[in-house]
C-alpha cells in the first residue's frame, strides 16, 4: 500500500474572471522512503495540490487516501486530528506562532493528537536540529534558518507518515536550505513520505522522484 494515493484529483476555485481549474485529473502516489519533488510554473497548482493532499482543502472530484484512509470522508474533527498525527507541514513562511517560545511551538501539534510527553519528544528533536540552546527563545530571536529548523520539528512532533513542504528552502541561504533539505531526507530514510514544493534546482536534485505540474495536470 502506497502512503499517499491520489486518483483524478480535480479543484477550481471562482475567480474574479470567472472559474480557474487549479488541479485537472491528477493522479499519483508516494511510497514509505520516497522524497518526491514537485514543480512547475507559478500558479500551475503546485500549493492547492499540496493542500488537498495534507487534508486541508477538499477536492472537487478525485480520491486521495493517506496511510490508506481517505480524510474527506472524515467528519471536520476527526479529519483535524487524522492530519496532526499523520501529516507534517512545512511552509516557506514559517507559520510559527510569534507569543510562543520554541519548545512551545514544537508542541502545538500534540494539542490535536493527545501526545503524551510532546515536551521530551520536541526537545530529542531540537537537540537533532542543533537548537538546544534556543529552546526558550521567541522566533523573532532566532534566524531565518533556525526559524525553519523549529518549523520542520513541530511538523514532525508526532511523528507523521507524511512530510508535505511548499517551497521550504525559499526564504533561506544556501547553507540553512541545504540543512533543512538534508533533515528531510533524513526523513525519508527513515521510511517517511515526502513531498516538497520548490523552485529550487539543489532541493530537486536532493529528491528521488520529480512530479512536473503544468496548467493543473502532471506532465
Ligand atoms: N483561494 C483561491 N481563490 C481563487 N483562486 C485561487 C485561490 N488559490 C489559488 N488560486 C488560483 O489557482 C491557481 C493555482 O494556484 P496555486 O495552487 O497557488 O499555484 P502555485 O502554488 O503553483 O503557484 C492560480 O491560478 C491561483 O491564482
Ligand atoms: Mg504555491
Amino acid at each position: 500500500m502506497s502512503v499517499i494515493e491520489a486518483h483524478g484529483i480535480c479543484k477550481s476555485y471562482a475567480g474574479a474572471d470567472g472559474e480557474v481549474n487549479a488541479v485537472r485529473e491528477v493522479d499519483f502516489s508516494v511510497e514509505a522512503g520516497d522524497f518526491v519533488a514537485l514543480h512547475g510554473p507559478s500558479g500551475c497548482g503546485k500549493s492547492t495540490l499540496l493542500m488537498i493532499t495534507g487534508a486541508l482543502l477538499s477536492p472537487d472530484a478525485g480520491c486521495l487516501r493517506v496511510s490508506g484512509e481517505d480524510p474527506y470522508a472524515m467528519s471536520a474533527n476527526d479529519r483535524a486530528s487524522f492530519r496532526a498525527r499523520h501529516v507534517g507541514f512545512v511552509f516557506q513562511q514559517f507559520h510559527l506562532i510569534p507569543y510562543l517560545n520554541v519548545i512551545d511551538n514544537v508542541c502545538v501539534p500534540a494539542l490535536a493528537a493527545a501526545r503524551p510527553a510532546a515536551g521530551q519528544r520536541a526537545g530529542e528533536l531540537l537537540a537533532h536540529f542543533q537548537l538546544d540552546h534556543r529552546l526558550h527563545h521567541v522566533p523573532s530571536a532566532l534566524s531565518v534558518g533556525e526559524q525553519q529548523r523549529v518549523a520542520l520539528a513541530r511538523a514532525l512532533l508526532n511523528e507523521p507518515a507524511v512530510l508535505l513542504a511548499d517551497e521550504p528552502t525559499g526564504n533561506l541561504d544556501p547553507e540553512n536550505a541545504e540543512l533543512i533539505l538534508a533533515y528531510m531526507q533524513g526523513f525519508a530514510q527513515d521510511g517517511g513520505a515526502v513531498v516538497m514544493v520548490t523552485h529550487d534546482d539543489r532541493a530537486k536534485a536532493v529528491a528521488g522522484r520529480q512530479l512536473a505540474l503544468r496548467e493543473g495536470r502532471l506532465v
